[in-house]
């Protein structure tokens, strides 16, 4: 992959590239619209992600190229413009975290020239944009020597998202692109930010990613709309309750002043925060005692939770999860992500993978009308430099 960028970099800018990096994608093993309400996540970084060549210029004039979206061509701007572009297409994520970098007081004096590469499905749910974000923080860090943690990278990261992009997100994300480790999970509490390594060691069971292969569409203001779901719930019960987000109710006391949540939907949603939040927990200590059965039951949980409180899943992911689920073998299934389309994983026997991907693929396609895809891929390291 890295020769081959090399080469389109030399053919697109004429030049040498003098530092490369790689940030990963994500999944979520489970933790759901967690983040934004204050709750935890468990999530781990993929092997697969995002890398980019970088080279400095000595005017003002930034350069991206992405091997992935070649139709756009070279995509520049100006160091002294870095506002929102439409027109700027996927090049809004990186531009967007220069500035934030800029305005957070790092000195990035020249201008430079970027060539991208990813291998996540775009679109899936495997965080592509957080991976973007963070390789280009990674960059710029190389690039310019700048003197950045990665928390910072992080935090700027999602304010790209929520203030450059326009999507409210939390910041697992970012953080688990930022922090991930080999064979690791992290399990974060989105509070006060503590978190801590989990061995993703599941005996003789490995996690499947199973791709619905349908684009997001609308995903961006139905996030949204769940975010300002949640609020308003958390608003209703702090008539009563001295607390700053759903994430630090727990069930009992959650369903002792249910009563308070006038609307239904407010209250199912509501309802998934908490019951989520409790399941991550659970699901932590299943990890910590090798019960994957008992971890298994609670992706299920988790993916039924999604579908029928929250309603963020959708025909395609619910058929990919439910189908997993009763293949012999798996000890459970649930999407990733955000939702409403994307992937979904399932905890798998090593010796039934092959059955799972026949079965799933058999179920999916005589309802869905096309095929889904599976990816095998081991849980890797955060966002890293790499030899040129
Ligand atoms: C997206 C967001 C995350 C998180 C998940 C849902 O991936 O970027 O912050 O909210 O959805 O858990």
């Amino acid at each position: 992959m890295l020769t081959a960028m090399k080469k389109q970099f030399e053919k697109q800018f004429d030049a040498q590239p003098e530092v490369a990096a790689f940030a990963p994608g994500r999944i979520n093993l489970i933790g759901e619209h967690t983040d934004y309400n204050g709750g935890y996540v468990f999530p781990a970084a993929i092997e697969l992600g995002t890398y980019g060549l970088a080279r400095k210029r000595d005017d003002r004039t930034i350069r991206f190229y992405s091997l992935n979206f070649e139709e756009a061509g070279v995509i520049s701007f100006s160091l002294d413009d870095l506002d929102y572009d439409k027109a700027d297409s996927w090049a809004n994520y990186p531009k967007g975290m220069v500035k934030f970098l800029i305005e957070a007081g790092y000195n990035i004096e020249n201008g430079f020239d970027v060539i991208v590469e990813g291998n996540i499905p775009n679109g899936a749910s495997l965080s592509s944009s957080a991976s973007i974000e963070m390789l280009t923080g990674w960059l710029m860090k190389s690039l310019f020597n700048l003197d950045v943690e990665r928390l910072e990278l992080i935090q700027l990261g999602r304010k790209v998202e929520n203030h450059f992009i326009g999507v409210n997100s939390g910041i697992m994300d970012q953080f688990i692109v930022g922090m991930g480790q080999k064979d690791q999970a992290i399990l974060l509490d989105t509070s006060s930010l503590e978190y801590h390594y989990v061995p993703t060691e599941f005996g003789d069971y490995t996690i499947s990613i199973m791709n619905t292969n349908k684009r997001r569409e609308l995903a961006e203001s139905k996030y949204n709309e769940r975010l300002e779901e949640c609020q308003k719930a958390l608003a209703l019960l702090q008539q009563e309750l001295d607390v700053e987000a759903l994430g630090h109710i727990d069930e009992a006391t959650f369903e002792a002043h249910a009563h308070l949540i006038d609307d239904p939907v407010l209250l199912k949603r509501a309802r998934h925060a908490v019951t989520e939040n409790a399941r991550v927990k659970a699901a932590y200590d299943a990890l910590e005692h090798s019960d994957f059965k008992r971890f298994g039951q609670l992706l299920n949980e988790s993916h039924a939770s999604l579908k029928d409180d929250y309603e963020v899943t959708g025909v395609e992911l619910d058929t990919l999860a439910e189908s997993a689920q009763q293949v012999d073998g798996v000890l459970g299934a649930r999407m990733t992500g955000a939702g409403f389309a994307g992937c979904a994983i399932a905890l798998v026997h090593q010796s039934k993978i092959k059955a799972l991907e026949e079965e799933v693929t058999r179920n999916y396609t005589e309802k869905i009308g096309y095929a889904p895809s599976f990816y095998h891929v081991n849980i890797g390291d955060g966002v890293k430099s790499i030899e040129l």
